[in-house]
């Protein structure tokens, strides 16, 4: 196994999107951030210096660190953040996982233009469970603003008010063909015919699950969350936030340029979004000459209506593991937690109570809205010893159930917040069951949970029914991943084995309802052995 050093430095640079030059927040002054290719097992050393004008931490999304939250990265649940002149390094190893995941900022809205992607290719000498592929493309979908993201992102929290939309979706950082000014950067891909391609697809969005399609090519998903699927062939895919997903093609079209394009899967009622749609070119031959690249015109591909969740669902929950997967039988914790959206009351009528009816938006997981401390970590404090920066009881379960399928009960929609830790103990076997409270609107929240993968075991609409539903659960071959979507008006249910100690942040990745308070953190206690206890923090773990 080898070790990989890299220097990355946060730093202001200013770039040109949509007719405008700003400065933007980036890691080397690169947009999309450097991509990061190691084999599994390997290390990363990744000496992180600030010198923008925000407090900022990096995440290695979905790298299991075990044993180790020092280096995960959310600001306030396993570090301060670094400061403007500060650094720290990251040090973790990877450890038998395989496949596409990403790195993102984890402090506050910088994650909009501060992401890349991290490779991990099999230990040496081990081939892929399919073809081996022509060429790799990592194909990084994001989202752009005109205003600076964190001003957007204040805007919001002073009004109490949905933030406003994007100004285009991108495709490794460019809007593409159908956005102002932006054709002469449209990304472009080149094949050449009969290749076969695997694209690492990465949802770095902020606020926007997405729909991905190649005009006439079909797909063939291979994997998720650096986790391997059974071939799944599908013509679009459905992509949330924080999710990655792996797909095949042949370029076994005839030799032209097809657009590969993502659009908005949205069907939050009344809320505006985007609705437009980012493209990059593919394009065959790597000698077509630029006057038959001006004049061929170019296909895009069928993309499916903004609100078809009957599309999006089938894609998730289409997906398996490529063979049996050691899912836990026996449960010790069987857990329920209703997630979404929620509006707090306001006393009088005030600038900060510019929600629906004189309200401000607030999200919640069972009843509760976190709150970021300010002042520690939580895995600091848990560590030290240090009272007054957690309490240790998040609900197992909502303190009221009631029917989520439009029939809201009100206790729901003011939620009390709080810093909250569910415990489990090392080894236990956990299930969680995410249900939609359909509060405000029914969503797709992408659930993701820091230090773990999870099996997928099931998702329905309506309300999970635990006498209906639980025998149906595949424990056999359920997708393995670290962030699913909760389907809007619905449920999933995920299983595993909490066999990583520390402090692991579980939260929606679509980060307008992670502000909101829709988190909540897992204190893993530790057991007995090595990798069963948290190594002791580094010595330049920022101070607050
Ligand atoms: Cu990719 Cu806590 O997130």
């Amino acid at each position: 196994a080898e070790t990989h050093y890299h220097e990355f430095v946060i730093q202001e640079q200013p770039v040109k999107r949509l007719c405008r030059t700003h400065k933007i927040i980036t890691v080397n002054g690169q947009f999309p951030g450097p991509i990061l290719e190691v084999r599994d097992g390997d290390s990363l050393i990744i000496k992180t210096t600030n010198i923008a004008q925000y407090n900022v931490t990096l995440h290695w999304h979905g790298v299991r660190q075990i044993a180790n939250p020092w280096a995960d990265g959310p600001e306030y649940i396993t570090q301060c953040p670094i400061q403007p002149g500060g650094t720290y390094t990251y040090r973790f190893t990877i450890q038998n996982q395989v496949g596409t995941l990403w790195w993102h900022a984890h402090s506050q809205w910088l994650r909009a233009t501060v992401y890349g992607a991290l490779i991990i290719y099999p230990k040496f000498g081990l081939p892929y469970p399919f073809a081996t592929p022509n060429q790799e493309i990592p194909v990084i979908l994001g989202e752009w603003w005109d205003r600076d993201p964190m001003a957007v992102l204040r805007q919001a929290q002073f009004t109490g008010a949905a933030p406003n939309v994007s100004d285009a979706y991108t495709i490794n950082g460019q809007p593409g063909d159908f956005y102002r000014c932006s054709s002469q950067e449209t990304t472009v891909f080149s094949v050449e015919s009969g290749e076969t391609v695997l694209l690492r697809i990465i949802n770095a969005a902020l606020n926007q699950e997405l729909f991905f399609a190649v005009a006439n090519h079909k797909l063939t998903v291979v994997g998720v969350d650096a986790a391997y699927t059974k071939p799944f062939p599908t013509s679009v895919i459905m992509i949330g936030p924080g999710q990655t997903t792996d797909v095949l093609f042949t370029a076994d079209q005839s030799p032209s340029r097809y657009y590969m394009a993502a659009s908005a899967y949205d069907t939050a009622q009344n809320a505006a979004f985007d609705n437009t749609t980012t493209t990059a070119v593919l394009e065959y031959g790597s000698e077509t000459c630029s006057a038959r690249r001006q004049s061929s015109q170019v296909l895009l591909p069928q993309l499916p209506a903004f609100n078809d969740t009957a599309t999006a669902t089938a894609f998730t929950a289409g997906l398996r593991s490529p063979s049996k997967v050691g899912v836990p039988n026996n449960i010790d914790e069987n857990l329920f937690f209703a997630v979404g959206l929620g509006l707090i009351n306001c006393l009088l009528p005030s600038p900060s109570c510019q929600g629906p009816n004189n309200t401000r938006f607030a999200a919640s997981m069972n009843n509760v809205s976190f709150v970021f401390p300010t002042t520690l970590s939580v895995m600091q404090a848990y560590y030290q010893g240090v009272q007054g920066i957690f309490t240790a009881d998040f609900p197992p379960v909502p303190p009221v159930r009631f029917d989520y399928t439009g029939n809201v009960n009100r206790a729901l929609w003011q939620p009390v917040n709080g810093t909250k830790v569910y415990k489990l103990k090392y080894g236990s076997t956990v299930q969680i069951v995410l249900q939609d409270t359909s509060i405000v609107t029914t969503e797709d929240h992408p659930m993701h949970l820091h230090g773990y993968q999870f099996s997928v075991v099931g998702m329905g609409f309506g309300n999970f029914n635990a006498a209906r539903d639980t025998p149906k659960f595949n424990l056999v071959d359920p997708p393995v991943r670290n962030t699913i979507g909760t389907p809007p008006g619905g449920w999933v249910a995920i299983r595993f084995v909490a066999d990583n100690p520390g402090v692991w942040l579980m939260h929606c990745h679509i980060d307008a309802h992670l502000v909101w308070g829709l988190a909540m953190c897992f204190l893993v206690e530790n057991g007995q052995g090595a990798q069963q206890t948290v190594i002791p923090p580094p010595q330049d773990l920022p101070q607050c």
